[in-house]
């Protein structure tokens, strides 16, 4: 896995918890140029996976990983916590939210961090 921000930079979170987190993106090598130039028509192949960690905007403290996965039915979504665990979690919200995202689910990075 690797992220696409330069050197794993973090930004504000505005989706989740709002200005409770700092978050890095992270994606297999071979679809962080297209996560990093998503345009309208960006589809991820199936079984594409988005992970995003969650820091602590005050302390910085590893928060949980938020994970989507593609699959044939659509994406799937989960939260699992440091150490691995799947924690319960309102994923038809994930879902619902997700689905307003400007393309395929995704939200993107911060306009300022595409090149
Ligand atoms: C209220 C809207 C909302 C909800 C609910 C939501 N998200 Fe997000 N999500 C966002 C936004 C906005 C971003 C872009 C980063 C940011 O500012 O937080 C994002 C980014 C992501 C990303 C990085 C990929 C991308 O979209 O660019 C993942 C992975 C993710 N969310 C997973 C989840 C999971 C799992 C859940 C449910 C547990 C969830 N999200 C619930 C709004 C939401």
């Amino acid at each position: 896995m690797t992220s696409p921000g330069a050197d794993a930079s973090r930004f504000p979170s505005l989706g989740h918890d709002l200005g409770r987190y700092q978050y890095s993106v992270h994606l297999a090598p071979n679809l962080v140029e297209a996560y990093q130039q998503l345009v309208v028509a960006t589809e991820l192949p199936l079984g594409a996976e988005v992970l995003m960690r969650h820091f602590d905007a005050k302390s910085g403290d590893s928060g949980p990983l938020y994970v989507m996965r593609k699959e044939a039915r659509g994406w799937s979504y989960a939260i699992l916590s440091n150490t691995g665990d799947v924690l319960p979690a309102d994923t038809r919200a994930c879902a619902q939210c997700h689905a307003a995202a400007p393309t395929d689910h995704l939200f993107g990075l911060p306009r300022d961090t595409k090149r």
